[in-house]
């Protein structure tokens, strides 16, 4: 890889804040940002509308292979449906083939990028120059899901909290690129803090990194 290319992987489980403090952090080091689970969940709807199974690998793979920059501009890539069938077809060996390819162009282009997603400190990009595992206990992500999907649906927050567990199991309990937090991540604990803090908190650890 180019070593002018500046890459940094955020890691961490659903609604621990990584897709926010990710945006943060490629503003201020002037750098593009890919939220890779956009991909499983561009891929996700596009089985739900073709009436395919998500948990079926032939179909999600198919589409995977052809999944085009439009598919992630959907306007119902951010509902609970979608994201629950995200994290199945992320568990396709194939699926995850393809959108690796995906990830990897994006993040090589210059000046560099930030990924958020659940296996690119550990896969995608295991030489990225600073990485980052953000966490929070479950009961607080699950209100902070839910505050955001009551806006537009009438959802349950017990629900949302099943959701979330559910999810966290098989997204770390898959055998292929499973989350986990890689080696040389530093850790960020959300549970106790607002965005802002947690976003200059991480841009410490960062720095932290690119300077050491
Ligand atoms: O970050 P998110 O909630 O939008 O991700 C949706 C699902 O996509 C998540 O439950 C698991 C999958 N995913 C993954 O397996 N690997 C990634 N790098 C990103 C997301």
């Amino acid at each position: 890889m180019n070593t002018d290319i500046l890459t940094i992987a955020i890691d961490g489980p659903a609604a621990s804040g990584k897709g926010t403090i990710a945006r943060a952090v490629a503003a201020k080091f002037g750098l593009r940002h890919l939220d890779t689970g956009l991909l499983y969940r561009a891929v996700a709807a596009r089985c739900l509308q073709a009436q395919a199974d998500p948990a079926d690998p032939d179909a999600a793979t198919q589409i995977a292979q052809t999944l085009k920059p439009a598919d992630l501009a959907r306007s119902d890539l951010r509902s609970a449906e979608t994201g629950r069938m995200a994290s199945v077809v992320a568990a396709h060996p194939p699926v995850r083939a393809a959108l690796l390819r995906w990830q990897r162009d994006f993040a090589v282009e210059a000046p560099g990028a930030v990924l958020d997603g659940r296996d690119i400190g550990t896969v995608v990009l295991p030489d990225a120059r600073a990485k980052l595992f953000v966490t929070a206990e479950a009961d607080v992500r699950a209100a902070r899901r839910w505050r955001e999907l009551s806006q537009k649906s009438d959802i349950a927050y017990r629900d949302v909290l099943r959701d979330i567990e559910e999810r966290d199991a098989r997204d770390a309990g898959r055998a292929n690129a499973p989350m986990r937090q890689a080696d040389n991540a530093a850790t960020l604990n959300t549970t106790e803090m607002s965005i802002d803090r947690a976003v200059d908190e991480a841009v410490r650890l960062i720095d932290a990194q690119l300077t050491a």
